[in-house]
């Protein structure tokens, strides 16, 4: 006799999600079998480095070109046969319409060919429970901060379905003022990473930027970038070149003191103990520094994932599936992408 559990142990058919993100510049897909990551992989289009910026019209041609190649490579890589999944989950918003409406098309196709749950997934969310692709994850309730080239949020998570906006940025998200910066300081695109390389080597005390002070727990970072521009407009190139280091330093300074204020009121709002970073920007040593300083003086224990999970991926979205697929949700042929989709 087998007892219950030896049972269901050995009967109980493995939760397996494809998961698919096209909502910008990354044609992505990702394989979980019972939460767990088995593969994931991350097509970047090159194309837009050339423009400076993501062009929304080259974009959906790529991920028209990299989706069905992405999708069996990551089903080859996690050695799982098509039949054998249980959902697909795909990006549904925030994002570029067309761009969403690639992934959006072909999951439904893939979907009603193998007659599994298709599940709507919301990438900012699904940044948050990006969380939960690596160990240690954080305990509910925490409070997350996104910062992308899209988003800048600040996310009160109370479970994987329960979470609530706190505040966001009124204007451009952080990502794009360090690119906007970037762009100003005649660096390539996208322009985060170099900002962060030349602030490691500068003086981050050398000049001083304003911090735009907004209501409540939002953000607003055009003001700096302005600021920028005008610090730049009163110098010559050769004296900017010279003192690249330092702007950039100050710059990202500035950008990571106009985060770190509004980190401190949501933890004292919230009373959170557990405190979470998302979305490309997580990459930035400056911001991981400082954030590490932030949660020792608040007490509270800080969650970085991986890079390979803040940035823009598919095993978050697979993640996002696995949670509303346990929860039954299945949107089936009609789920509808929304570019503006809110929590
Ligand atoms: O999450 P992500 O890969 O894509 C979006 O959904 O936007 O984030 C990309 C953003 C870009 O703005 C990029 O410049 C920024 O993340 N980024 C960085 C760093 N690495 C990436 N910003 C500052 N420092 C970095 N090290
Ligand atoms: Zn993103």
């Amino acid at each position: 006799m087998y007892s219950s559990s030896q049972h269901s142990e050995t009967s109980a058919k493995p939760s397996i999600v494809l998961g698919i993100e096209s909502s910008c510049d990354e044609t992505a897909a990702a394989i979980l079998i019972d939460g767990k990551l088995k593969s994931n992989v991350v097509a970047t289009q090159e194309i837009h480095t050339t423009y400076g910026g993501v062009v929304p019209e080259l974009a959906s041609r790529a991920h028209q070109e990299a989706i069905a190649p992405v999708v069996l490579e990551a089903l080859q890589q996690a050695g799982i046969q098509q039949h054998e999944l249980s959902a697909i989950a795909v990006t549904a918003g925030p994002g570029l319409l067309g761009s969403l409406l690639v992934g959006a098309s072909f999951a439904k196709g893939y979907a009603s060919a193998l007659g599994i749950p298709l599940i709507a997934v919301n990438h900012m969310q699904a940044h948050v429970l990006a969380q939960f692709l690596s160990e240690p994850a954080p305990n509910f309730p925490f409070l997350c901060l996104t910062v992308s080239g899209g988003h800048t949020q600040l996310v009160w998570v109370k479970s994987a379905l329960d979470m609530e906006v706190l505040g966001q940025t009124e204007d451009d998200a952080v990502g794009e003022a360090f690119d906007k910066g970037a762009k100003l300081l005649g660096l390539p695109y996208p322009g985060g990473p170099f900002i962060d390389k030349l602030a490691a080597i500068g003086n981050a005390h050398a000049f001083q930027f304003p911090i735009t002070r907004m209501p409540g727990l939002s953000f607003s970072f055009s003001g700096v970038k302005t600021a920028l521009l005008y610090f730049l407009q009163k110098h010559d190139p050769a004296w900017i070149h010279e003192h690249m280091a330092d702007i950039a330093a100050s710059y990202q300074y500035t950008l990571i003191q106009t985060l770190l204020i509004k980190v401190r009121e949501a933890v004292s709002q919230t009373g959170a103990t557990e405190l979470a970073l998302a979305g490309g920007v997580a990459a930035n040593k400056g911001l991981q520094a400082a954030m590490k300083e932030v949660a020792h003086e608040l007490g509270c224990n800080l969650y970085i994932p991986p890079l390979a999970y803040c940035t823009d991926n598919a095993a978050m979205i697979a993640m996002a599936g696995h949670f509303l697929h346990q929860a039954g949700i299945n949107h089936g042929l009609a789920l509808q992408v929304n570019p503006n989709m809110k929590f």
